[in-house]
């Protein structure tokens, strides 16, 4: 209700390009991968809070009554237990609307110079701190190495702009794949940063991977769910994705005809994501399941 989706959509695909183009034109040309650790990671963490800083700035101006939830510094409600906009439940009550911002998915991508890497901008009703309380109204997925564009708006479908090539620049409305044998099936996934769950993701893998075509595993969980919307994955599943890895990305594969299951939103260990066409998203669903693949908390 009473909001204006199409603006709301125009300045999320806005932002994420812009922000993705700054990125991008930042980036070293060699980031020494080998240097010590914390000097490598240094180099990526600088660049995800100027990207996030930049965003909120933007919507700071254009949109000073919304909430603001991101991956570098926080939000109302966080799991840092910082509530640094005061009222905020109330505002949410009162149907305000949050930005969920990742300045940059696929940060190890972006530090290795490989190409998927995103900036993620959703906007959203409800509270995305809580698993099942919230719902994307807009999402933007911009991948500025490929130039690609992913943007969907609620009940107003999802597509992909791509940049000016031989002159013309390209717009295409999405959609799912249309396979429903898992043993066609090309699967994309991706793991935590916990060695333990790596340990049941591998498993997990391990089981799967003779029954499917093959997995994939990119990078960034938001393009791996743009990837599906366009159907060059046919479905993708991981555990413990963060609210703004797939805020974007999930209203981009359900307005491409997909279906997105599990505990979406909220903080790691609490979600299982299944994306994809609803056939494979049942098959894989219960196969994930039979496997433990949510972990104890799931
Ligand atoms: C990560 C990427 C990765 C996924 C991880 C995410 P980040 O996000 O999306 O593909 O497997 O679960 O945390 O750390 O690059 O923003």
């Amino acid at each position: 209700g009473g909001h204006d989706l199409p603006a709301l959509r125009e300045l999320a695909a806005g932002l994420a390009e812009e922000a993705g183009e700054r990125l991008l034109a930042q980036r070293p040309d060699r980031v020494d991968v080998a240097a010590t650790k914390s000097s490598s990671t240094d180099v990526v963490t600088a660049a995800d809070r100027a990207s996030e800083t930049w965003l909120r700035e933007q919507l700071a101006r254009c949109r000073p009554d919304d909430l603001v939830l991101g991956e570098e510094f926080g939000g109302a409600g966080t799991e840092t237990g910082t509530e640094v906009t005061d009222g905020a439940p109330d505002a949410r009550e009162a149907g305000c609307l949050t930005w969920v911002l990742d300045p940059i998915d696929g940060t190890v991508n972006y530090l290795y110079g490989l190409p998927s890497w995103a900036v993620s901008v959703a906007c959203v009703l409800g509270d995305p701190t809580r698993p099942g309380a919230w719902a994307p109204v807009v999402g933007a997925v911009y991948a500025p190495v490929t130039g690609e564009l992913f943007h969907a708006g609620h009940g107003a479908g999802a597509v992909l702009e791509t940049p000016p090539a031989d002159g013309r620049a390209g717009e295409r409305a999405l959609r799912v794949a249309a396979t429903t044998d898992p043993a066609l099936a090309l699967l994309g996934t991706g793991f935590g940063y916990d060695a333990g769950v790596r340990a049941e993701q591998g498993r997990v893998v391990a089981e799967l991977l003779p029954q499917v075509r093959d997995i994939r595993r990119l990078g960034s969980a938001a393009l791996d769910l743009c990837a599906v919307a366009a159907g060059r994955l046919d479905a993708y599943y991981e555990r413990g994705t963060h609210v703004w890895d797939h805020a974007a990305g999930l209203l981009v594969v359900e307005e491409a005809g997909g279906v997105v299951h599990g505990p979406v939103g909220g903080f790691p260990g609490r979600s299982l994501l299944v994306a994809g066409p609803e056939p494979l998203v049942a098959w894989l669903g219960t196969r994930l399941d039979e496997l433990g693949a949510a972990g104890p908390e799931g």
